[in-house]
């Protein structure tokens, strides 16, 4: 599979596999690690979590699955996440934190949880309200420097968010994660995926199908847009509605990497699949018409 480059230094698969679903997988560790030996052999080498999923779970599953072939991690790269912090028996209500202290305390976390030496991607989970960009700046520093992550990004950043937060940074960010699905325009429309054009960097795109929803959504919109991504289906020859999904993704000249969050096999190889298709811009405008309801002006 073709790799995109987000650095000098930092090459991902066209496709990264996801891991917020991993405890609805049910896999143990022996399962899971075939499932990424599976995925790795398809091309996939990009992996993304988060500390936070599996309510602080999945990162730990993971490590114990790769600690079983230890030669596995120079091959691969780990993106996780940090500064959300999840309400529990001590935390009243769930908050962002990007305080240098929780950053770094986080990064640590997620190290021995994956049991691994380095992150290759950290990004901030979501926007805080309370950050102070000098803090986080040197969190960053202090993270690289000590070789524990080689990469920063953000996601869920508006072009607000981004661009404060960057004038502090004295290293560059390399991504932005964000939502975007035929059934989730909101980033091209207020101007972040404009922003990932702007700043030269690729987004990550989480929930491509809109976390399952283009197949099973019944809403007006949801059927309207499974009706028009059928249309193009049978125009350009493809096995399913979702290769036509990550087709329209793939025709964005943003070189949009999506994340797939299936544990399928057959599901994790339609985004691969579909990497040999571009939609024309009559093809491409017919799913965006579908899903605003109305031509475009
Ligand atoms: N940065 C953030 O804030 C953020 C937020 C959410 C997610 N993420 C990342 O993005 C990843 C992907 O998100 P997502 O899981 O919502 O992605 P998604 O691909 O939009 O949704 C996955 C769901 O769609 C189903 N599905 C996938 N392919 C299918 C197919 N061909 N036919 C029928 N059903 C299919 C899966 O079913 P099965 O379960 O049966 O496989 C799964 O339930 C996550 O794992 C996480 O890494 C990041």
């Amino acid at each position: 599979m073709e790799t995109i480059k987000l650095a000098d230094d930092l090459e991902f698969s066209r496709v990264v596999l996801g891991f917020w679903r991993l405890l609805d997988w049910g896999m143990d560790r022996n399962e899971l690690l075939r499932f990424v030996e599976k995925c790795m052999d398809l091309g996939i080498t990009t992996f993304d979590h988060a500390d936070i999923y599996g309510n602080y779970t999945v990162e730990s599953l993971f490590g114990e699955a790769m600690l079983q072939k230890p030669s596995l991690r120079e091959k691969m790269e780990i993106v996780t996440k940090c500064d959300i912090v999840y309400a529990s028996e001590m935390v009243r209500v769930k908050y962002y934190d990007t305080s240098e202290e929780y950053i770094v305390s986080q990064v640590e976390r997620s190290l021995r949880e994956l049991r691994t030496d380095y992150i290759d991607l950290l990004l901030l989970h979501r926007p805080d309200p309370l950050m102070n960009p000098e803090e986080v700046n040197r969190a960053f520093v202090k993270l690289k420097k000590d070789g524990k992550v080689r990469h920063f990004g953000v996601s869920n950043y508006k072009p607000q968010d981004y661009r404060m937060l960057e004038v502090y940074l004295e290293v560059p960010l390399v991504t932005n994660q964000v939502e975007v699905s035929p059934l989730q325009l909101e980033n091209f429309e207020n101007g972040t995926i404009n922003l990932c054009m702007e700043k030269k960097i690729h987004p990550m795109i989480w929930s491509p199908l809109a976390g399952g929803r283009i197949f099973s959504g019944d809403s007006e919109k949801e059927q309207r847009v499974k009706k028009a991504l059928e249309v193009v289906r049978d125009d350009i020859g493809a096995d399913s509605i979702a290769q036509v999904v990550f087709a329209w993704l793939y025709s964005h000249p943003a070189g949009m990497i999506p994340i797939t969050g299936s544990g399928i096999l057959d599901y994790v190889s339609e985004p691969i699949s579909a990497l040999k298709y571009r939609l024309t811009r009559e093809q491409w405008f017919m799913i965006w018409t579908a899903s605003i309801g109305h031509k475009v002006p």
